[in-house]
């Protein structure tokens, strides 16, 4: 099968760095897969997501999506097929909610009808009430409110791969288990690829169809919780996971 997302032998470095961020990264993920990312901070995951939508372009090996090397393809049209929600929701401040989860389907000429009502959809999944919601800015919403319209808005057109960076840091507990509950659900009925970091450990465990270990830009391990667990690859592994218990 061609796999959803393969580095092969990618290396990026930012001008100015000691070391690279990415240091020969070779993972071939298969469609399909909740990838759970962690590792530590400046470790390398957000450069790892921004390759693949070409927020950031490697130096040194090829980036494929769907099996087409990313510069082989225009970088809009790329985006188009990839779903993206960040910590900083990236929320368009003079738009109201609505028109943020409706950006790409209005983009993809949807009819107005298919746009309200997923727009609705959308904002019930999220656990906002659409009528509350939907007319709000993007000021007029808490920190964690903006994080779960920024999922909304990366789900709206449907896209086979959902790039996921720490989108539920700024929630509190009990809606960030929710959030988990509803992404898990839609990722075993969409059947799409999901790639989430995140620096929770047992978010990720219990989430990730495979997890994904970074550091100083090497991957350490990728593979099933229940690889990683019994058979950590590297001490750095070893030790993220022993930390838990
Ligand atoms: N635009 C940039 N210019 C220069 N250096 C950068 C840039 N973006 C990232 N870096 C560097 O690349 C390395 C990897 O950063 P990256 O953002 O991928 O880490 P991360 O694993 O996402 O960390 P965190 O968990 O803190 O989000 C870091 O050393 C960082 O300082
Ligand atoms: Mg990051």
């Amino acid at each position: 099968m061609t796999p959803a997302v393969e580095f092969i032998d990618v290396t990026k470095r930012f001008p100015g760095a000691a070391a690279p961020a990415l240091d020969h990264v070779d993972l071939a993920i298969e469609p399909g897969e909740l990838v759970c990312v962690l590792g530590t901070s400046g470790g390398g995951k957000t450069t790892l997501i921004k390759l693949i939508n070409r927020l950031h372009e490697a130096d040194e090996g090829s980036v494929r999506v769907n099996g087409v090397d990313v510069r082989d393809v225009d970088a809009i049209e790329l985006r188009r097929g990839i779903g993206y929600v960040i910590q900083q929701s990236g929320l368009f401040p003079h738009m109201t909610v609505a028109d943020n989860i409706a950006c790409v389907p209005k983009i993809l000429k949807w009819d107005r009808a298919r746009i309200d009502k997923r727009v609705d959809d959308l904002l019930e999944l999220v656990h906002l009430a659409p009528h509350e919601f939907r007319d709000r800015y993007p000021a007029q919403l808490s920190g964690g409110q903006q994080q779960r319209v920024g999922l909304a808005r990366g789900l709206a057109a449907e896209p086979d791969i959902m790039l996921l960076d720490e989108p539920f840091g700024a929630v509190d507990a009990i809606t960030r288990k929710s959030l988990q509950n509803e992404l898990l659900r839609i990722h075993r009925s969409s059947g799409k690829t999901f790639i989430f970091v995140t620096h929770d450990v047992a978010e990720a465990l219990r989430l990730a169809t495979k997890v994904l270990v970074m550091d100083a830009g090497r991957v350490q391990q990728y593979g099933t919780p229940e690889e990683l667990l019994q058979r950590p690859a590297t001490p750095f592994v070893a030790e993220l996971f022993g930390a838990r218990t």
